[in-house]
């Protein structure tokens, strides 16, 4: 079963359970650590005989893409429990509620940040990545993202020069 919930309607008992994966997988990265990130919006679960089989989150956030505003979702935090990997389950969360942010958010992009190894996982899942620039917010300035950006777009891939982000990074 999947479940879609806004981020600030998550009972604590189910935050506390999804920031424990989220802990356990980025916790002990230094930048990860050192970033401020962005609250989610939304939380997308799906469980199977009611244990989380994998998560993930979004951040609707209107981002600059060479200076025009586009409505796009933030992936982020795609985590499937060490117990449930290897079984389709992040391929099937993905694709399955990729109508999310193209119908129900109404978003023109999926935007994800994401490490190496895990481009050619998006890519199987239509995502591409993009070569430009991206900038996000800190408390101390505008910081230009170092790592991979990918998209999702609805028709058609985007070639942009310059994306900013508007805030903090997901
Ligand atoms: C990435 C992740 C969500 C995949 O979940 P999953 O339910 O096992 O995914 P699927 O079964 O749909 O697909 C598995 C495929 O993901 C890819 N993959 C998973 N982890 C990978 C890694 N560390 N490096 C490269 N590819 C990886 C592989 O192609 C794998 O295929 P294989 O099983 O044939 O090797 C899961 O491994 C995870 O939680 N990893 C730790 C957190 C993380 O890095 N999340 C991504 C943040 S952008």
């Amino acid at each position: 079963m999947i479940v879609v919930k806004k981020y600030s309607e998550l009972s604590e008992q189910t935050k506390d359970k999804l920031n424990l994966y989220i802990e356990g997988e980025f916790g002990h990265i230094p930048i990860v650590n050192e970033t401020e990130w962005a609250i989610p919006d939304w939380t997308i679960v799906y469980y199977r005989n009611n244990l989380v089989a994998t998560f993930y989150n979004i951040v609707e956030r209107e981002i600059l893409i060479d200076n025009k505003v586009i409505k796009v979702s933030g992936i982020n935090n795609v985590i499937t429990p060490k117990e449930f990997r290897g079984k389709g389950y992040a391929t099937k969360i993905l694709q399955e509620t990729e109508y999310i942010i193209f119908e129900d958010l109404n978003c023109d992009l999926g935007v994800l940040l994401c490490a190496d190894n895990l481009i050619p996982f998006y890519e199987r899942l239509n995502w591409y990545k993009v070569d430009c620039p991206v900038y996000f917010e800190q408390s101390s300035g505008v910081i230009l993202w170092e790592a991979n950006t990918m998209l999702l777009s609805k028709n058609g891939k985007m070639n942009p020069q310059r994306i900013k982000l508007n805030g903090l990074p997901w």
